[in-house]
C-alpha cells in the first residue's frame, strides 16, 4: 500500500509554501541571513511543534517564516518541496503563498513573488511538475491591506491564477473580504477560501455565496450540516482536505475520528493534502498513508481520492484528461499484476 500511495500521480491543491520549511533550512537561512532564532538545534526546533489550536500554529508558522529575507531564500524553499513533491509522484502541484507576511516586515512582494515564481519556471523545465501559484490574503488583517496585496500582485496577474484566504479563522468570516474578493474577480482571478477548518459551517456557506469560491480549503465542518453537505455534492464543489494538519491542530482527536471517508464516500469531490507539510509531520503522500491506515481506506478509494485531485485542480480541460489517463494506467497495471 505504501508503495501503490508513493507511486500513485496525484495533485497537491492545499500547500502553503512557508509551511513546507524544514529546522535544517530554517537554521541554515537563519544562519545566511544573521539572523538570532529562539532555538538552539534542529531538534528543540521539531519538539516545539506541538500545537493546541491552529493559532498555536499560525505563532511559530509566522516566526519560522522570518528566516525569508532574500529572493534566493524564496528559490531555495520552494525548489527544495518541488523535488520532494516530485519524488512522491505529484504531477501538479497548488502553491498558496502569504505576501503579507513577508510585506509587514519590510520584504518585498516582488522579492517573494520572484524566488517563488522562478523555481516553479525551473521546476516545470527541469523536474517535469506542473505548477500554478495562489496568492493568499491574512484574514486576520484588515480588507483594506489585502487591498492594498492585490494592487501589488496586479502586475504578475497573468502568472497567480487564483487569490485565497488564510490564517487565524475565528471571528474573521469570509463576509469580510467579499469587496476585494469582487475585486479579485472582476481582475480575472478564481478565488479559494480557508473555511470551515476551526470555523462553523456557515463560513463555508459564505465562502461559497459571497466569495464565489471554485473550492473550499479544509472544509471538514460541512459534516455539521446536510444541507450544505448536499450542496457540496451536488456542485461539486471540492474540499482541499490535510488530515495530518487537522489531527495536528485538534480539528479531530485522533486520526480514526476524521471525517474524509465519510465526505468521499458522500460523492463529495474531496481531495488529501499536506498543508505544512514541515509542520505537520509529513508531505502528501504520509497523509494518504496515515488517512489509509487510520481508516482503512480501499485502492478504490485512494484511486478516487487523486482523481479528483486532478478533477478540483485549475488545470485545462485536456491537462486534466491526460493526467487522468495517466491515473487510470497505473491503476490497471496495479490491478493486473495484484
Ligand atoms: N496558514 C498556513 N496554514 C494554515 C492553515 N492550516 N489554516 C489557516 N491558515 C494557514
Ligand atoms: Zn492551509
Amino acid at each position: 500500500m505504501k508503495e501503490f500511495i508513493q507511486n500513485l500521480p496525484k495533485a497537491e491543491l492545499h500547500l502553503h509554501i512557508e509551511g513546507t520549511l524544514e529546522p535544517e533550512m530554517m537554521f541554515e537561512l537563519a544562519q545566511r541571513n544573521k539572523i538570532d532564532l529562539p532555538y538552539k538545534s534542529v531538534s528543540e526546533v521539531r519538539e516545539a511543534y506541538n500545537f493546541a489550536d491552529l493559532q498555536s500554529f499560525l505563532d511559530l508558522y509566522y516566526q519560522g517564516s522570518q528566516v525569508l529575507q532574500k529572493e534566493q531564500d524564496f528559490y531555495d524553499l520552494t525548489w527544495a518541496y518541488l523535488q520532494k513533491a516530485v519524488s512522491q509522484n505529484v504531477r501538479h502541484t497548488e502553491i498558496f503563498f502569504d505576501p503579507q507576511s513577508h510585506t509587514s516586515r519590510g520584504i518585498a512582494f516582488e522579492t517573494a513573488y520572484q524566488g517563488i515564481y522562478q523555481a516553479l519556471e525551473d521546476g516545470k523545465a527541469k523536474l517535469g511538475i506542473s505548477s500554478q501559484l495562489i496568492l493568499s490574503f491574512l484574514r486576520d488583517r484588515s480588507a483594506e491591506e489585502a487591498f492594498a496585496t492585490l494592487e501589488q500582485a496586479l502586475p504578475y496577474k497573468d502568472t497567480i491564477p487564483a487569490v485565497g484566504l488564510d490564517s487565524a479563522e475565528q471571528g474573521n468570516p469570509p463576509s469580510k473580504f467579499k469587496e476585494v474578493f469582487a475585486r479579485a474577480q472582476a481582475e480575472g482571478f478564481l478565488t479559494v477560501a480557508h473555511a470551515g477548518e476551526e470555523g462553523p459551517p456557515e463560513y463555508i456557506w459564505e465562502a461559497i455565496k459571497l466569495l464565489n469560491v471554485s473550492r473550499i480549503d479544509h472544509g471538514v465542518r460541512s459534516t455539521e450540516n446536510p444541507e450544505l453537505l448536499n450542496y457540496l455534492a451536488d456542485k461539486q464543489i471540492p474540499l482541499t482536505v490535510c488530515p495530518l494538519s487537522n489531527v495536528e491542530l485538534k480539528v479531530f482527536d485522533s486520526m480514526d475520528k476524521h471525517n474524509l471517508k465519510k465526505l468521499l464516500n458522500l460523492g463529495i469531490c474531496a481531495t488529501v493534502n499536506s498543508d505544512d507539510p514541515s509542520y505537520f509531520g509529513g508531505y502528501v503522500s504520509e497523509n494518504y498513508q496515515a488517512a489509509q491506515e487510520a481508516l482503512d481506506l480501499t485502492k478504490q478509494e485512494l484511486y478516487q481520492l487523486a482523481k479528483n485531485s486532478f478533477q478540483a485542480s485549475f488545470l485545462s480541460p485536456e491537462s486534466k484528461h491526460k493526467l487522468i489517463a495517466e491515473l487510470d494506467d497505473y491503476c490497471h497495471v496495479l490491478d493486473r499484476v495484484s
